[in-house]
């Protein structure tokens, strides 16, 4: 299941899709992403649209063995929430730049997989991920369990674009 798959994370699902994953994704538009795909609109801002999508998703293909997430700050708690309601064998969080100068995650992140996004410095000046690399980085994270994974660079934090 994709929290959030149908925009940087489209290719990610396709390619999920294409090993044979059955896959639910969830964003406000559906979007046609390939045999395999199944998407369930819903809005991640208001709880009760959320999890009609992610009990729909559950009642047509079960519990998920692997969640991604990729949640807006306007949902603050919407990672928890399907967490929740999903119970995943394995969940992984992509979250963008700005976290990797908060604090660490909480109890409730505890064996949550995290994806961070960072950026590219090269010689002509830095500049964000593209969609590509991100996709690449997140499927990296997905044959490689471990607790952290950064694409890109989150030093120097002065350099970033
Ligand atoms: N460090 C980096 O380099 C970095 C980090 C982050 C982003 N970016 C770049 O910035 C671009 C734009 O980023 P983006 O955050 O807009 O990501 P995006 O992945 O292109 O779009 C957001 C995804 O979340 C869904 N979504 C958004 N709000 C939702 C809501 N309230 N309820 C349900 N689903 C919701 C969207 O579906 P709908 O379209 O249907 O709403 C879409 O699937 C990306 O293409 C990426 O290349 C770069």
């Amino acid at each position: 299941m994709v929290i959030g798959g149908t925009g940087m994370l489209a290719g990610a699902c396709q390619e999920l899709a294409g090993r044979g994953s059955r896959l639910s994704v969830l964003a406000r538009r559906p979007a046609d992403l390939g045999p395999g795909v199944t998407c369930y609109p819903c809005d991640y801002t208001e709880p009760d649209s959320f999890e009609l999508a992610a009990s729909s998703a559950i009642r047509q293909s079960g519990k998920p063995s692997l969640l991604i997430t990729w949640i807006h700050a306007t949902a603050p708690n919407g990672a928890d929430q399907i967490h929740s309601w999903t119970d995943p064998t394995r969940h992984i969080r992509v979250l963008g730049s700005a976290s990797a100068n908060k604090a660490a995650p909480g109890r409730s992140e505890a064996g949550v997989e995290h994806v961070v996004l960072g950026f590219v410095v090269g010689p002509a000046g830095s500049r964000w991920l593209t969609n590509e690399e991100i996709c690449e980085g997140v499927l990296h994270a997905v044959d490689h369990p471990q607790p952290r994974t950064v694409v890109g660079v989150l030093e120097p934090w002065e350099k970033r674009p």
